[in-house]
């Protein structure tokens, strides 16, 4: 069968998923630990397989029993990815659990993952085909499972991603905000790293449109913050945020720790095009 999506640009990064790689290894650690050997999905991990390594030592770290596939759409990228494992494994470094294989939103595994991670794949599609690929993503994944797709920019300062339940039976998805604060100038300066979903959805009447604007305005309000950092900036502004938006605000999802690493996840359907 060939595998359903497109080969695409594979531009990568080492590190550049650290931020959403933070969030799933302390997010989902209950979750992933609590399942027997949880499969988890790196698709369309791009021209070099560091990021699925990096997932890989990440989740191995909270769940020893975990094992990572990389999935990728083009055969090329599979066997190079292939062939530097099998050099880590001549050098001493056993991975145990680690493989990579051709495949696209279709899934050819064992069995159901309880994690996909795909970042930046989607935003090379157009937005209805990036709709239907989260529908069969969600549909592939174990009972409790979890799809995280998201973008984020070349280094990974900037970052978006939705969190999303499997179905049927799924819970409520989420969708997570991450920058460098230090490297931020206005909370919308996220508005480039939207999902494909929502990047055409920031214009005015669209709830992500409201959502940005009330950020930049809370966080103009945070000013007189400046002097004690960005952090502080941040915190308070995400504060006020947090009585006119669902902000999470309480572990594992939200709250002061995660707010302080320049986070801010809310409800899905508080920002989903009403629609959807
Ligand atoms: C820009 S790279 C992303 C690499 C890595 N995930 C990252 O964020 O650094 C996108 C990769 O996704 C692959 N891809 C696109 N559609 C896919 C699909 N349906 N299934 C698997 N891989 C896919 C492309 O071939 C490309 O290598």
């Amino acid at each position: 069968m060939r595998p359903d999506g497109e080969i695409t640009r594979g531009t990568t990064n080492p590190s550049r998923l650290r931020r959403v790689d933070r969030w799933i290894a302390q997010a989902t650690a209950g979750a992933l630990r609590a399942a027997t050997r949880p499969l988890i999905v790196d698709l369309g991990y791009g021209a070099s397989p560091v990021t699925t390594l990096e997932l890989y030592r990440r989740v191995r770290a909270v769940a020893p029993d975990a094992e990572v596939t990389g999935l990728e759409i083009d055969p090329g990228r599979v066997a190079s990815a292939s062939r530097r494992l099998a050099e880590l494994r001549a050098a001493g470094d056993d991975l145990p659990g680690l493989s990579f294989a051709v495949g696209g939103f279709e899934l050819p595994l064992p069995r159901p993952p309880m994690l996909i991670r795909a970042f930046n794949v989607l935003r090379q599609y157009p937005e209805e085909r990036a709709w239907a690929a989260w529908s069969r993503l969600r549909s592939g994944l174990a009972d409790g499972g979890l799809l995280v797709e998201g973008t984020c920019d070349e280094i990974g300062r900037r970052a978006v991603w939705v969190a999303l339940p499997a179905v049927p039976g799924g819970g409520e998805g989420l969708i997570t905000f991450s920058a460098r604060l230090a490297s931020l100038e206005r909370p919308s300066d996220l508005a480039e790293r939207l999902p494909k979903t929502l990047i055409h959805r920031n214009v005015p009447g669209e709830p992500v449109h409201q959502f940005l604007l009330d950020f930049d305005r809370a966080w103009d309000r945070a000013a007189p913050y400046s002097p004690f950092g960005q952090r502080q900036r941040w915190l308070a502004a995400v504060t006020s945020l947090s009585a006119t938006w669902p902000v999470m605000g309480h572990p594992p999802f939200g709250g002061h720790r995660r707010w302080r690493l320049g986070e801010v996840t809310l409800p899905w359907g508080a920002l989903a095009p009403p629609a959807r």
